[in-house]
């Protein structure tokens, strides 16, 4: 099968398109016939060496997939061949990677495709979706007429903290790069968002929730903890889940003093229980349309490289060439 993979950590450039043997599933395990993936800033710093634990060899890499099921092994019981699914957490914790003809996946991290919605929104919506979905009501709790703020609207995990926020009947404040940017996070869901480029944000923030911010999403992987205790409500909650190198200076009094709580989080750490009741309810958004794959780019499989190229250069260095999710198609 084709696959997109490396030998060894290094550069985009170091991605190989090339044929590797096709997996047999085995155990509880169904062979993914994959028809769409997305790329996510972690594939960028595993293919880099970020070293969190050992890669296999050659690693295929890739943590998101949708497709359809062509075969199980003996102990599969969730999904029969035919069936389309979506799944994540791929590719992590010393598992393959999903940028491939076919992926085996152990099916407690697959989900039923619903009908009406297409395996690159499935895609597109995975990783990031679950992220969001564990952020904002497993740690945040978030609840109906509360106020949130995420940065970074259209970004992959901002465009789905924006829609589920609003989902559940919260409000949303965001921002946008560019006017452009700013224009979707509306369209999105957000009741204001901010070009953070050339508004005053604190003020923004302030106009919209005069008693403070109930939840406080950071995306960014340099938190600026005075801008975010300051913007919080009484026993505001700030969720965090970038950054591993941030060491900032964090305002001890403040956060206290308004009984504020912090809660930080890696979405690979969930158990398949915690990821199912997600995609339950992302599967029920994505068919209300109340969840839309805010896609940005789509690259052919052969492309890897570049697209993860593109990946690193918006989140590492800021390039500002990206609006939402590159998706790959094999
Ligand atoms: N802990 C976890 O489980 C988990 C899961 C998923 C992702 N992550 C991490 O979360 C981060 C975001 O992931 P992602 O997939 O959403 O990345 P992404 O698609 O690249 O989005 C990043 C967003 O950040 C915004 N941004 C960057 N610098 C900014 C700044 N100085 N001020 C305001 N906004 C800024 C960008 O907005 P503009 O384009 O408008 O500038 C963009 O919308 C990454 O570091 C990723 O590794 C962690």
């Amino acid at each position: 099968m084709k696959a997109a993979y490396i030998e060894q950590p290094g550069p985009a450039t170091a991605i190989i398109y090339g044929d590797l043997p096709c997996p047999t599933p085995t155990g509880s395990e169904a062979l993914v016939r994959v028809t769409a993936a997305a790329v996510n800033p972690i594939d960028t710093y595993l293919r880099g060496g970020a070293n969190y634990w050992e890669l296999p060899r050659p690693y295929i890499v890739g943590c998101d997939l949708a497709g359809v099921v062509e075969a199980i092994g003996p102990q599969a019981s969730r999904f029969k061949p035919g069936d389309r699914v979506w799944g994540t957490n791929q590719g992590l914790l010393g598992r393959q990677g999903t940028f491939a003809e076919y992926c085996a996946v152990d099916d407690c991290w697959l989900f039923p495709t619903p009908d009406r919605v297409e395996d690159q929104t499935a895609a597109a919506c995975a990783l990031v979706g679950v992220t969001a979905h564990l952020g904002l009501f497993r740690d945040g709790r978030l609840s109906v007429g509360q106020s949130v703020f995420v940065r970074g609207g259209t970004g992959g995990v901002g465009s789905m903290v924006v829609q589920m926020a609003r989902a559940v009947g919260a409000r949303v404040i965001t921002t946008g790069g560019t006017n452009e940017k700013v224009a979707r996070c509306l369209e999105l869901g957000a009741e204001f968002a901010v070009n953070y480029k050339t508004q005053d944000l604190r003020k923004a923030i302030t106009a919209f929730a005069p008693n403070g911010i109930n939840l406080f999403w950071e995306t960014t992987r340099e938190p600026d903890f005075d801008e975010i205790v300051g913007t919080l409500s009484e026993r505001g909650k700030i969720i965090l889940m970038a950054g591993r190198d941030a060491r900032p200076t964090f305002p001890v009094g403040p956060f206290y003093v308004k009984g504020c709580s912090l809660h930080g989080f890696v979405m690979f750490r969930a158990t398949p229980h915690e990821m199912q009741k997600c995609a339950h309810d992302i599967n029920r958004w994505m068919s209300e349309g109340k969840l839309q794959a805010n896609i940005s780019r789509v690259f052919p499989l052969s492309e890897t490289a570049a697209a993860h190229q593109l990946q690193e250069d918006n989140t590492l260095h800021h390039a500002g060439t990206l609006a939402g999710k590159i998706v790959v198609v094999p």
